[in-house]
């Protein structure tokens, strides 16, 4: 039923990981739109398929974004590692992100980690040895890694690039290459000093990397960075740093020195795999996931990761494959997001803009943010978090689509049947179309799924969500049940099938929710052990005797959301724009045949004067077709009368009538308008027939 390809099939597990967040600040939208949703779904999906899977995650708890943020608070970078793994760890938990195993990198399992991949590195010489000059500061006297130097970025120009890596276009950066480089710590220019660093020669692997990645199909965006990194041509990059806080590098001379975060945070994905065996008591469960060629392996990342799962981890697995030892696999795929703006800008903790988890958690229930965002996954380009369009998903779609479709099916069954689900009949044409509805969507969906489009995997479930209120409607079970009470049984029947259905196909997005309808539904099991395939079918049992109705979703008031722009508001500080122009927020989701109800047409503008006694209106005459009309737009400040006359112009045919300043207004012409005030009228070409529709 759902379409596997046919590589999919080839493989007997699958292995996920979603990148180590830093635990060096509280988790906020943006990540998990980046990264853990996405996956997370995916994982829900695959284990309602039956598949084999293990879903790992992590604290990255070393590096210089924790040591900075410790030397801020004036503590220890225990303390903020301690801190912040404890919140992000329990906002996951919160939000449903469903990781087999939530590690740290500060654990000794994943300190022996990674020593052993940099001896066996070491050991097999593939590792250099150089002295290089790096940059240090005389004031603080301390070489400058990663972090602790900002500048612009040789590549885009971004003026905020820091030591290691320039966020705006994911180049991995020697720190030596910003232009005007500062001192993070004090702000004063650095100056160049030589220092000893172990390297990792990324051209030796050059050739291998690129058959890998020309044997994968990654997304484009992915692709994209990959190849302009692999054009460029890779070097030699140090992989330990001049700090205290990290993995040590077990070597004698350098007892003063860390092995590079980014060397070490990619193996924390193996050693959270290895506690996880510890836990489950199964010491080489790991290795079934990491040393096997046939799990597939699946790495989830935010875009500025990139260049770290896509070549490094995969050159550094390629490394020590070739000492014999023992053969891990690579990311077969590595559905890299791009970034979630909020509210038109970059979430920016300096300067108060955004929201975080554990503060979203405390207003809203996680199954909105998780459906919202969904739909809003920056997939292949940057996407936007707006409340507005938040609370319309909410009480358009949540509420008033899928609790609507519930609600009113288990009440009606609550009503009239005693709480029983009543029996099939023989099935009309409407109801084998509702039923047909249900047989084919969650092979749709599962296909979205399996290609990383879970934006339109969402849009596909709902469809059916969708179809199930307009199959209740055009049943009017209400009607039925008093001059055709088998048909109102059929109908009842098919809405539970169909209830249970929906539970099932959205469970891996909405998976609190998914519970609660398996809960009012009184089903076997939990709607995540149902079985994916189980959607297609029908599972309800006549005579199934339902649970406790409870309301799906709230909707979510003007004053709660006003309540929250506010605040953004005043958490907001000088900000610069993001680089793409806020545009207004798309609103909720319509169906087409919510589209087609829409009479558009074009209309020949043959009279238009100015409405006496009116600064905006203009009273314009139009033919559509056979048709004659008056409509009254309030454009007359972009527009004199003579521009328009003898324009084709397109206008909403069916909208009721109004009255504006006395005058009766059929119809509405359509025009493009801006927030600050700039309006064009829609107009088409004039060959084209007045009452012409548009579809
Ligand atoms: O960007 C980040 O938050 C990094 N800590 C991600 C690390 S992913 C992997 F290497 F662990
Ligand atoms: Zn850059």
């Amino acid at each position: 039923m759902s379409k596997a390809s046919p590589e999919h099939s080839k493989f007997s597990r699958t292995l996920v990981t979603a990148a180590l967040p830093y635990a060096n600040g509280p988790l906020h939208l943006g990540h998990l739109a980046g990264a853990y949703l996405p996956a997370d779904i995916y994982v829900r999906y695959l284990r309602l398929k039956g598949e084999d899977v293990v879903f790992i995650c992590g604290s990255d708890e070393h590096g210089v974004a924790v040591t900075i943020s410790a030397e801020k608070e004036h503590v220890s970078p225990q303390q903020i590692v301690d801190r912040y793994h404890a919140i992000n760890k329990a906002s996951f938990e919160k939000f449903g992100m469903s990781f087999d195993n939530y590690s740290r990198t500060t654990l000794p399992v994943h300190h022996q980690t990674g020593q052993e991949f940099f001896l066996e590195l070491y050991r097999q010489d593939i590792l250099v040895e150089k002295s290089e000059k790096q940059l240090y500061c005389e004031k603080d006297r301390m070489f400058l890694a990663d972090r602790y130097v900002e500048g612009t970025c040789p590549v885009c120009g971004n003026s905020d690039a820091r030591g290691d890596q320039c966020e705006n276009c994911g180049t991995w950066l020697e720190q030596t290459q910003l232009i005007n480089p500062k001192c993070k710590i004090c702000g004063t220019t650095p100056v160049v000093r030589e220092t000893k660093h172990w390297y990792l020669p990324l051209g030796r692997f050059q050739k291998e990397l690129e058959d890998y990645v020309n044997s994968k199909k990654w997304k484009e965006n992915v692709r994209g960075y990959v190849d302009s990194w692999l054009k460029e041509g890779l070097d030699d990059r140090a992989i330990t740093r001049d700090l205290h806080w990290g993995i040590p590098v077990p070597l004698q001379g350098y007892e003063n020195k860390v092995i590079y975060v980014w060397f070490e945070a990619v193996l924390g994905y193996i050693s959270s795999t290895k506690e996880l065996s510890q836990k489950r008591g199964d010491p080489s469960l790991w290795k079934k996931y990491w040393q096997d060629e046939a799990t597939r392996y699946i790495a989830f990342i935010g875009k500025d990761n990139i260049v770290f799962h896509t070549l490094i981890f995969p050159a550094i697995l390629m490394a020590w494959n070739k000492g014999g030892k023992s053969r891990y696999i690579l990311p077969d795929a590595v559905p890299a997001n791009e970034f979630l703006n909020f509210e038109g800008k970059k979430f920016s903790k300096s300067r108060g803009w955004g929201i975080d988890l554990q503060d979203f958690i405390d207003i809203f229930p996680p199954d909105t943010l998780r459906y919202a965002l969904a739909l809003n996954l920056p997939e292949s380009r940057d996407s936007d978090f707006y409340w507005k369009d938040f609370q319309a998903r909410v009480n358009n779609e949540l509420a008033d689509t899928l609790g609507n479709f519930v609600n009113r099916t288990l009440q009606f069954i609550q009503r009239y049947y005693e709480g029983k689900v009543p029996p099939r009949g023989e099935l009309n044409a409407l109801d084998k179309w509702a039923v047909s509805q249900m047989e084919e969507t969650p092979g749709r969906v599962a296909g979205q799924f399996e290609n990383f489009k879970f934006r339109d995997g969402v849009v596909d479930a709902m469809s059916l969500a969708r179809a199930a209120n307009k199959y209740f409607n055009d049943s009017e079970p209400w009607k039925t049940r008093k001059d055709n009470p088998e048909q109102c049984a059929t109908t009842v029947n098919i809405c539970a099938q169909l209830t249970r259905s929906l539970a099932v196909i959205l469970s891996p997005v909405i998976p609190f929710a998914a519970e609660e309808i398996w809960k009012m539904l009184r089903l076997e099991g939990t709607a995540a052990q149902s079985g994916w395939n189980t959607a297609a079918e029908m599972k309800v049992e006549s005579g199934t005797e339902i649970g406790h109705l409870n309301i799906l979703f709230t909707k979510i008031e003007d004053s709660t959301i006003e309540e929250q722009i506010k605040k953004t508001a005043s958490g907001e500080s000088a900000e610069q724009p993001a680089a793409t122009q806020a545009t207004a927020p798309i609103k909720a989701q319509i169906s087409i045949d919510d589209f087609r109800k829409v009479d558009l047409r074009v209309a020949k503008v043959i009279n238009c004067e100015k409405v006496p006694k009116s600064e905006k209106l203009l009273r314009i005459e139009v033919q559509v077709g056979e048709d004659k009309r008056q409509i009254v737009a309030g454009i007359s400040k972009h527009y004199k009368p003579e521009d328009l006359i003898g324009k084709s112009v397109i206008i909403v045919a069916n909208l009721a009538p109004a009255k504006l300043m006395g005058l009766e207004s059929n119809g509405m012409l359509l025009a493009a308008s801006t927030d600050d005030g700039k309006l064009a009228v829609l107009t088409t070409a004039s060959d084209i027939d007045s009452g012409s529709i548009i579809r």
